[in-house]
Order: structure tokens, then sequence, then C-alpha cells
């Protein structure tokens, strides 16, 4: 049955709500059923520069509005969050696929992060230190840097945008957000938020379409941050496309994540991790558990209870209470998850569950997919070194710790990886040794917390980190500020006699 809505959307400009400038829209429709229409948006071009013009206006009264007050604003977007969570959760579920239980997930980080980062309007603290000099003050203060671009992908279409929204307006910049193509819906709802929470026009605009809205955002002078998360791919596109104006970029992009699991380790614990982090989000994060590094002594009897558990996974539409792992987000996503199946096989590793596209009955309309193991896999395949970003999990096999750091960190990307053992010093040692952003011990590769750092290291980023204190530096800079009460001439550095 079709749902069709045909409701029009607008792109968010100067506190206005306006149809883009070319006119022309994109359609939003549920990966699950995609009889289901849930609206139109503005399918923007370059010529949205009007965008860019208010968030520059606007930054010259924004960055003057004492931080406390701004975070006062925050407070408030926070709350309206608190209150309609549910709906957003719904809306969420319909544009993007994953389970209600994972969208309230999702908007439940959007408001852990809007709390803990508007309570940074009160603290922000730089640093006060002797001065070398007499009569002479020394201290640090954190300046907003002006217009930030943000761009954000598809599988947390509230905690991301929020996850740099947030802290780029508490720092007193302003704001031009293209959230993903492929969930408009859950970013509108966010700036709705904004919007109602009384953040002034011109702060925070919002712009909806392709390519070339990234373009603009991130080559347009009067840009000073580009904060992205996405491809691999598409991040260094923007890196290069801001490099010449020497904008600061922050990137956030693939993930290659891998759960070790010892012979010493709980099982039982390491299963459901393993389940959660591999299909949780039907491996649409970038922290997923891509690959799972078995000990010989238990992988026989771990990969036995990890494909039957896999097989028992109920697959269906998120909204739907009994499901556990929602479609894939388009038919491009699921093209490549089929595609790394077929490598897979080719390679040689063996398929141990899944493996096929669902059509039937109430998976026709939507791009479902079984949940798949492959085991028997090298680490030199493709399907254990690539980002798959689908339902598609690598058992590989390790005869010691060390072996399986090697293998582990053996890959481009370097955001999370755990460990499951009973040992603190295999903990440490492995704590220490992988190459990663984030670790886990005795938990899975997801799940990371707001108030701390999140970002990884090798192609995965490029230094910067988001969330926790750390957002605060990719969305202010440092301004150091000394003061001479001395009423002469003191010099520094110069001997004196
Ligand atoms: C992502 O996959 O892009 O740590 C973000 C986690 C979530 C965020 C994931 N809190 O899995």
């Amino acid at each position: 049955m079709s749902t069709t809505t045909n409701v029009t959307f607008h792109n968010y400009i100067d506190g206005q709500w306006k149809a883009s400038v070319s006119g022309s829209t994109f359609e939003n429709r549920n990966p699950a059923n995609t009889d289901d229409l849930i609206g139109l948006f503005p399918d923007s071009t370059s010529s949205e520069a009007a965008a860019i013009h208010a968030a520059r206006r606007a930054y010259d009264t924004w960055r003057l509005v004492p931080a406390p007050k701004r975070a006062e604003l925050l407070f408030r977007a926070a709350q309206l969050l608190v209150e309609r969570k549910e709906q957003l959760a719904c809306d969420m579920t319909r544009e993007m696929g994953k389970v209600l239980d994972e969208t309230r997930g999702d908007v439940q980080e959007a408001i852990d992060m809007t709390y803990f980062i508007a309570g940074e309007g009160r603290r922000m603290y730089g640093q006060t230190v002797p001065s070398e000099l007499p009569d002479k003050y020394a201290m640090s203060v954190r300046q907003p840097l002006g217009v930030c671009a943000i761009i954000t992908p598809w599988n947390f279409p509230m905690a991301i945008p929020s996850w740099k929204i947030i802290p780029a307006l508490v720092c007193g910049n302003t704001v031009v957000f293209k959230p993903s193509e492929l969930t408009p819906l859950s970013g509108l709802n966010f700036v709705r938020v904004l919007e109602e929470a009384g953040i002034p026009p011109g702060v925070v605009n919002m712009v909806t379409g392709g390519p070339a809205v990234g373009e603009l955002l991130t080559t347009h002078p009067d840009i000073s941050v580009v904060s992205f998360t996405g491809s691999t791919a598409v991040g260094r596109l923007v890196n290069q496309n801001a490099a010449p104006s020497f904008k600061k970029v922050h990137l956030e992009m693939g993930g290659k994540n891998c759960i070790i699991v010892l012979d010493d380790a709980n099982l039982e614990l390491a299963l459901e991790g393993c389940l959660w982090g591999g299909f949780g989000t039907t491996g649409q994060r970038c922290t997923a558990a891509s690959r799972v590094i078995v000990h010989d002594k238990v992988h026989d009897q771990f990969v036995q209870r990890f494909v039957a558990r896999a097989r028992a996974l109920r697959v269906g539409d998120g909204s739907r209470p009994e499901t556990q792992v929602g479609p894939s987000i388009s038919e491009k996503q699921l093209d490549k998850v089929m595609g790394y199946v077929r490598i897979g096989r080719e390679e040689g590793a063996t398929l141990a569950c899944g493996g096929r596209r669902l059509t039937d009955g109430a998976f026709a309309h939507g791009h479902f997919h079984e949940p798949t193991i492959f085991t028997n896999v090298r680490p030199a395949m493709r399907i254990a070194r690539e980002e798959i970003f689908g339902p598609v999990v690598s058992v590989l096999k390790c005869a010691s710790l060390d072996e399986a750091i090697a293998i582990g960190n053996d890959v481009m990307y370097g955001l999370s990886a755990s460990l499951y053992t009973q040992d603190v010093n295999r903990a440490f040692r492995a704590m220490r040794e992988m190459n990663t952003g984030i670790f886990y011990v005795n938990a899975p590769t997801i799940g990371a917390e707001v108030h701390l750092p999140f970002g990884g290291t090798k192609a995965t980023g490029n230094g910067h980190r988001e969330a926790g204190t750390a957002a605060l530096d990719v969305f202010s800079e440092w301004k150091s500020i000394y003061i001479d009460f001395s009423g002469k001439l003191q010099r520094a550095q110069i001997d004196n006699q």
C-alpha cells in the first residue's frame, strides 16, 4: 500500500523557510518501503550562497552574545528534544530505517550532547599562568572562528549534527548545515528545534542537496571551518576543496573496527557484543565491528554459536517492535553490501550464514539483506580490509594476543577496537597497542558516550576529535593575552641587568 504524502520541505536561511533557488526537489523515501514517500526536499545547487552570507552577518552579533546566554538557548533546545523524542525517533526510523530503540538512542545522543556542551557555556576554560615578568598577567581564551560548514551523514541523522552544531554555537560561531540527502527530515527536525529554542535568524542555516552544495560549502571564502563526517573518498575531496583558502577542516571518516575474542573470554558476553557491534544499525556505523578476531582455542565453538545467533536475528521494518535489524539505507548501499558478499566468496572465504538479499512478502519494497558472516577470512582479503557499512561480519583466526593486535592494526583505518578477556594484563597491553581513537574492554566497538572525545587515527580522521570538550578545539581557536600593569616597558626574553 502506498502511503504517499507529498509534503514539500524547504531550506532554512536567515530565519526563513524557503525553496531553493533552483526550484528543484529530490524525494525522501522510506528504506523499509520505498512506496512510502516521506517528502520532497530542495535539491539545492551552488546558488545558495545566501545561506553563507546570512551566517556571516549573524556572526557579527552572535559572537558577542555572552557564552552563558548562548548556552541558555541550547539548554532550551535540549528540553524540546526531550519533549519530542518519540516523534523525532519515529520520523528517523521512517527515513533511515534503523529500529525505534536505536533512533530513540540517536535522539538521546543529541539530547546528551546538547546538555553537555551547553554546560560549556559557563566553562570553556582557558588558562591563567604566571608571567615571567613582574606586574603582568598571562592568560588564554577561546575565540570563535566564524561561519562553520557542517556536513553530516545519514546513519546518525540527529546525533552527528548535534555533535557539530551545538559546540559550534556555544563557541560563538554561526552555521550552514547540509544534512545527508538520505535523511534530510531528521536534520530539518533538529533545525526546527533550534529555531523554536530561540536561536536568532542567520545563526543556523540549513541547505539540503547533493555534491553541488558540498562544493559551495567547502570552497566559499566566507566559510572558516568545515566539519565533515562521511566516507573517506568524500573526506579527501572536502580537504582538497578547503585547502586553498586554509579552512580549518575536521574530518571523521571510515572504520574497519575489530573485536578480539581471546581464549579466556566470557564467550556469551563476547557473542552478545559481536552481534550488537556487527549487526546493530544494520552494520551501518563507522564504529561497527565488521571484523571479529577469535583465538584458535575457542574459534570453532564461538563461530558455531555466533552463526546460530545471527541466523535468528529478526530482519524487518524498524518501526515494528519485533525487528532487530532494519534495512540498508538505499539501493546503492545494498548493492555495495551484495558486491562485498560476491567479493568475499571469490576471495575464498566461507559464507557461514546469510549472503542473500531479502525480497519476499514484507521485504518486497525495501532494501533488506540477511545478516551475513564470513569465516576463514584472511587479513589480506578485501572483506577484511575495506569498510562495507552493512550487515556483514568477517571472522578471522589468531593464535595469540600479539597476532590479534597485528591483524587488528593492519588496516588503513583506526576508529575503534575491542578486546574480550578476563586478564587485566592482556587488556592493558591491547589498550596501549591498538592504534585506534577508541578502545573497549569487554564491550563492543560501538556505543561511545558524548562526553569523551570521538574520532580515529590513520585514514579515519585528520587528527581532530569531536564530542567531549575536544569538540571545542575544532570550533574555537586560542588567543593568548598579556596584560602589563607595571607602567613601564618590560622586555620578555631580554636579559635584565
Ligand atoms: C557513527 O557510526 O558514525 O559510538 C557514530 C557509537 C555511536 C556513534 C556512532 N555513539 O557507535
